[in-house]
Parts: C-alpha cells; sequence; structure tokens
C-alpha cells in the first residue's frame, strides 16, 4: 500500500497530473500540518491564478468526496495538506506486511532472468580485502532480484586463464618438495609465485619455461592440466570458506578458460563484420570513433586476451541464459574494458548489448591497515578481517550479555554483519575506509544496530502474551506509530529503488530509518502493563518491524539472531 499513489488517484479527479504529483508531493515537515503536502506555486503559471488561490479552489473541490482514508485537507499558503487516517493506514499496511512473514526470494518468477557476475576470484591469488565489495555487493543484487522474482545467475568468472599460470606450475615442479599438489595451501602457492619471480630476475631462462609450461596448459597436456586443476581447487577451496561465511552462493563457475575455444567464431564474426583491424602484427577494433582507444582482440603472437574473452562470455551468457540484464560487478578501475566490450558488441550487431551493465564501485582498505596480521605480503586478507570481526564482536556481546545461550554463533553473525553493512551503507561508488570501531559501534549506524533493533522485537513478542487477531488498529494513531507504519508501505518500493539503482545501501539506509523509527516508537509506547487492547496493536507493529529487519538483512546477506 502506497499513500502516495492513493493521493494521486484522488488529484487526478482535480486534474492535477500524476507527472506534477510526483514531483512535488512532499512528506509535510509540520506533522500538526498533515502528513503529505503539495505545493501549488508551480501551476500558478500555468493556471495563471495564485497558488493560494489554487490551493483554497482545490481543498473546497476535494471536500466534496473525502475518502474515508483522509482525516483532513487543508489549505494553508499555497499548500494542500493531506492529514491520513492513521489508524485506517495501520489496517491496510499491518497485514499485508505480517502476511508476508520471513520471505526474502519471491514465490512467483516474473519471467525475466538477471545474470550478475560477482565475486570473480583470480587463481592462486589471495583473496582480500580488495575483493570484499565485488562479492558482498554481487551477493546482495542476487537476493534483491531473487526477491523481486527474476531468475538470478550468479557467475564466478574465474581468472584461471594466463601465462603466470605456466610459470607456477614451473615453480611447483621445482621447488614443490615433492608434495602432492592437492595438498599445498594458498600461502605456499602464492610463496612459489613470489620465489619464481625474483628467480627469473636472476635467471631469464626461467621465464621460456615458464612459458613452456603455460604452452603445455594451452595444447591439452595432461600433466599440465592436473597440477593447474589443483591449483584451482586449493584457490576454490579457500575462498569457499568466505562465500560459506557470507552465505553466497554462486550457480556458475565458468571462468576466463572455460571460453577458450568459443573466441573463434567471434574472431570470426568480427572479421566477417569488418570490424578487425591489424595493427603493429595485432588484431583490434578500432574505437577511435568513439574517443576510446582500441580494443584489443589479438596479441602479435596470435593469443586472446581479457576482452577476447569477455566477448565470448557475453555472447555465451545471451544464448545460455537470455538475460533480461548482464551485469558485473567490478571496480571503477575497469570501467574503460567494459565501455570497449560493450561497444564492440554493440558493433557486432547485439541489441542486447545495452541490456549489459558495468556495476563499479570504489575502493576498500582499513583505518589501521597496517596493525592486521597479514598471512601473505603486504596484503590484508579477507578472512583476517571477518575473523578479526568476529574475535572483536565476541568480546563486546560477553562484556553486555555474558549469559547468552549462543555467544559463538552470535558473534559471527554480529562480526560478519558488521564487515558486511560496512560495506553495503554507502553509495558503492565512493571509495570507502573501513573501522571495525565504527562497524562494530551498537549505537550507530551499524548492523549490530540493526540486529539489536531486531533482537529487542523477537524479545518483546517472546516475553508478552499476545494473541494476534482482532487487532483494533486506531490504537496506532500516534505519530510515532504512524512514522514506523509509513516506512513499513516503503519496503517494496525500496528495494525496487534498490535493484534500478543496483545499490543495495538503498535498503542500508531504509533499514536504518526504520530501526531509529522503531526506536523512538518504543520509547513513547509502552508494551508491556497495557490493556490488550493496546499491547496487542503495539505488538502487531513491532512483529511487522521485526520481520521487516529480518527481511532487509538477508537481502543484504546479514543474519539476524533472536537474542543478543
Ligand atoms: N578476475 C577479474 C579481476 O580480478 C575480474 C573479472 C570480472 N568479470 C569479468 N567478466 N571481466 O580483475
Amino acid at each position: 500500500m502506497n499513500f502516495k499513489e492513493l493521493l494521486a488517484e484522488l488529484l487526478k479527479n482535480i486534474d492535477i497530473s500524476q507527472e506534477f504529483i510526483d514531483e512535488n508531493l512532499t512528506v509535510c515537515a509540520e506533522k500538526n500540518l498533515g502528513d503529505f503536502s503539495l505545493p501549488c506555486f508551480k501551476l500558478a503559471k500555468q493556471l495563471r491564478l495564485s497558488p493560494v488561490v489554487i490551493a483554497n479552489e482545490s481543498v473546497k473541490k476535494l471536500e466534496q468526496n473525502k475518502p474515508e482514508w483522509l482525516d483532513e485537507i487543508s489549505a494553508v499558503n499555497g499548500y494542500i495538506n493531506f492529514k491520513i487516517n492513521h489508524g485506517f493506514a495501520a489496517s491496510t499496511v499491518l497485514p499485508c506486511v505480517k502476511e508476508r512473514g520471513r520471505e526474502w526470494k519471491a514465490k512467483e518468477s516474473n519471467g525475466k532472468t538477471v545474470c550478475i557476475d560477482y565475486s570473480s576470484v583470480n587463481i592462486a591469488k589471495p583473496f582480500h580485502i580488495g575483493h570484499l565489495l565485488t562479492t558482498v555487493i554481487g551477493g546482495s543484487l542476487y537476493r534483491i532480484f531473487s526477491f523481486l522474482g527474476y531468475k538470478t545467475v550468479g557467475i564466478n568468472h574465474l581468472g584461471d586463464w594466463g601465462t603466470q599460470f605456466g610459470k607456477l606450475i614451473c615453480a611447483y615442479l621445482k621447488w614443490g618438495e615433492g608434495k602432492k599438489a592437492d595438498d599445498l595451501t594458498m600461502a605456499e602457492l602464492s610463496k612459489l609465485y613470489v620465489r619464481f619471480h625474483s628467480e627469473a630476475e636472476k635467471d631469464e631462462k626461467l621465464n621460456d619455461e615458464g612459458r613452456f609450461w603455460f604452452k603445455k596448459i594451452e595444447d591439452g597436456d595432461a600433466t599440465a592440466l592436473s597440477i593447474f586443476e589443483s591449483f584451482k581447487k586449493i584457490t576454490l577451496r579457500e575462498v569457499d570458506k568466505i562465500y560459506k561465511m557470507l552465505g553466497i552462493t554462486f550457480d556458475s563457475y565458468n571462468g576466463e578458460s572455460f571460453y577458450n575455444d568459443k573466441m573463434q567464431p567471434i574472431i570470426d564474426d568480427l572479421k566477417a563484420k569488418g570490424l578487425l583491424v591489424e595493427s603493429d602484427g595485432a588484431q583490434i577494433v578500432d574505437l577511435s570513433e568513439y574517443g576510446m582507444p582500441p580494443c584489443l582482440i589479438l596479441r602479435s603472437d596470435g593469443a586472446s586476451l581479457y576482452a577476447t574473452r569477455d566477448l565470448a562470455a557475453a555472447v555465451y551468457r545471451h544464448n545460455t541464459y537470455d538475460f533480461d540484464q548482464c551485469l558485473y560487478v567490478v571496480a571503477y578501475q575497469q570501467d574503460l574494458h567494459f565501455k570497449q566490450v560493450f561497444k564492440v558488441l554493440e558493433l557486432m550487431g547485439y541489441d542486447w548489448a545495452k541490456r549489459c551493465k558495468h556495476v563499479a564501485f570504489g575502493m576498500v582498505s582499513l583505518e589501521n591497515g597496517g596493525s592486521l596480521s597479514t598471512r601473505t605480503g603486504n596484503v590484508v586478507l579477507l578472512e583476517d578481517v571477518l575473523n578479526t570481526s568476529i574475535k572483536q564482536a565476541y568480546e563486546i556481546i560477553d562484556k553486555k550479555n555474558p549469559d547468552l545461550e549462543a555467544k559463538e554463533q552470535t558473534a559471527r553473525d554480529v562480526g560478519i554483519g558488521a564487515v558486511v553493512f560496512g560495506a553495503l551503507t554507502n553509495a558503492r561508488i565512493k571509495d570507502m575506509v573501513f573501522s571495525f570501531e565504527k562497524a562494530l559501534n551498537f549505537d550507530g549506524e551499524t548492523a549490530p544496530y540493526l540486529q539489536y533493533t531486531h533482537a529487542r522485537c523477537c524479545s518483546l513478542l517472546s516475553k508478552i502474551q499476545y494473541s494476534g487477531n482482532n487487532i483494533d488498529f486506531s490504537v496506532l494513531s500516534d505519530p510515532y506509530s504512524f512514522e514506523v507504519v509509513m516506512l513499513l508501505s516503503a519496503f517494496d518500493e525500496t528495494v525496487e529503488t534498490a535493484a534500478l539503482k543496483y545499490e543495495p545501501s538503498c535498503i542500508s539506509k531504509y533499514l536504518i530509518d526504520l530501526a531509529q523509527s522503531f526506536n523512538r516508537f518504543y520509547l513513547n509506547n509502552r508494551i508491556s502493563g497495557e490493556e490488550s487492547r493496546i499491547s496487542d496493536a503495539r505488538l502487531f507493529l513491532t512483529e511487522c518491524v521485526c520481520n521487516t529487519l529480518y527481511n532487509g538483512l538477508k537481502l543484504l546477506l546479514i543474519n539476524a539472531p533472536e537474542r543478543m
């Protein structure tokens, strides 16, 4: 139920356009005047009447058949003010929210598919804090689109192709000390890689050996492939731990190497369409007309490139999933890359190219980056960030509520939630500096604050008797209750906006507003010790808030424990 829509319906009767309402209808700042107001100033010119006259006349007309859900319509200084009947509002909004319960997946499909390329890790490279945003923004968008009824395809476009893997095999065979490839750890892999580079500085010939082994991978040599598969397994085992912590899943792990045999048709097609030109022995698509450097398709030695693989991947995804949208959740540093790829697809005549979107985001750093222990060189591992947060959450919870039963699990939910919410709280394009202290502040605009509010709702609902039936919604007429009701009515719209803008932070902000508004309601409205007519209505509202916080947090990949 959306009251702006109801008002728009009403105002159409007096010939005020939907467009004008969309642009001008606002929530009234002075609550004693009304809940919504419509300034008439911009109508004055068109109607050749003063705003005061327009407002007065409009109110006169509207009053002739005022609907039951409006308590009052008034004209004040060129504004039309509307007072909604708060009991009516509660009675229409809340039952729908309660009915939904705890549900973050749409029951019915809207028939559309969205592909989301996210996290997309590089094999044999440490999973560091730089991967936080792609992983959680993508993971959250996956849930947001599922909530809205899309079929969602999560794709981990693995970085599993390139000469570096030949070098790594070479290093493993030389210095792996006979250890089975499967048994290596990520740290050992990184060490091998670092060692290769330092030794290659002294001995040029090593690079040739590296190339030799890469050629073997390319030619499908059994030994090379089996070692390489082990490297993949090790990396995925490692990142899978993080995905489990974050509750993230993928429907496809088709990475760069998957497209080895799918690029030739693209290259042929580019040739046939006259798009491929030679430049210094390399094959390129000239994009100068569009103000971009050329898109490199084949190097002079015939090797394909990152862009070539992305072209093949886009075509494959289109043919396989027939997507309505194909999203690439990748850092803004790759802006040019995606502009080029999308442009080439468009030049190839694929009208679906416009349905490919680069969902870019900024950089993350740690407030006190240096103080975090790292196991590999100077990168901060995401696993360490999550574990540090869990540990700190445990200490806080242990102090606040030493008798809590599931302390370990709660600390996990709170610690991980704090990091995830920290990453999803600002507009994604902004660079962010992560601070454990801020993210774990139970009174700040944080996940723990939301989780705590949710747990408070759960506790009220479990402690106080309440029937949940025959609710007298007029109890919820006070301004605090009404504010909560209005926010609850805006949940679906908020999720839609988040999907439209690819911006989970819309939901983060909404949940903070909802929790703050609920806490004001709670401070001003007693629940326990009131007669049941009153406590029932207030608990009904509480249950709706509880479920909405739970669902909203789920959309942000955050668990909401019942006790904290
Ligand atoms: N593996 C790449 C990187 O770490 C990201 C891949 C993004 N997806 C894609 N289809 N290009 O930079």
